[in-house]
């Protein structure tokens, strides 16, 4: 199965500054995004690779990029194109970022599922998850996040299963 996880806002704001456009702001979501992603292969953009704190523990990475490898790590591997990432990572990949990654994978129907956190705010942002016909979709609400001292925004978090 291939799966893409995201999050967004209101605007569906996505990054911003090379970052979250809620910064650390959403431990909850982070919770949710560590037991969506452990065990699988994550697959994403070189520069959501240099977004993340560090190399993620239990779990694969392969970065496309059209460079030179940034470092060599036995839970990384490089890719040449987001084809190839996939091909590497076989029935287990999920694709985690950027927008380029996501509108190839939405337009061709390649995900079979879509973890999306809907994240209820508006934020300055620099990048924008792309729009998709969400007709294609079987669309159900999973889970929700309360704001509350430790999360600053409310989220709905919704499952979209591919109609075959
Ligand atoms: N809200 C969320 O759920 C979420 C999740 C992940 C990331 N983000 C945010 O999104 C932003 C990063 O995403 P982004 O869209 O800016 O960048 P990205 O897709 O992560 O990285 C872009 C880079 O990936 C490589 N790349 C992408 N597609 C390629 C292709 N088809 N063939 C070869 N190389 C390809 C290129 O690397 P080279 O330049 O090295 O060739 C390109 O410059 C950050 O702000 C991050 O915090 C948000």
């Amino acid at each position: 199965m291939i799966t893409l996880v995201a999050a967004y806002g209101n605007n569906r704001e996505f990054g911003f500054g090379n970052d979250l456009p809620w910064g650390r702001s959403l431990p909850a979501d982070l919770a949710h995004f560590k037991k969506v992603t452990t065990g699988r292969t994550l697959v994403m953009g070189r520069k959501t690779f240099q977004s993340l704190p560090r190399v993620l523990p239990d779990r694969q990475h392969i970065v496309v990029t059209s460079g030179e490898p940034l470092i060599l790590h036995p839970r990384v591997q490089w890719a040449i194109s987001l084809k190839q990432a996939l091909q590497l990572a076989g029935d287990n990949a999920c694709v985690i970022g950027g927008v380029q990654m996501f509108s190839e994978l939405l337009a061709n129907k390649v995900a079979d599922e879509l973890i999306i956190t809907h994240v209820h705010g508006e934020f300055d942002a620099d990048k924008f998850f792309p729009v998709f016909n969400e007709n294609e979709y079987e669309k159900n609400q999973i889970g929700h996040i309360n704001k509350d001292e430790h999360n600053a925004y409310a989220c709905t978090l919704y499952r979209y299963m591919l109609k075959r």
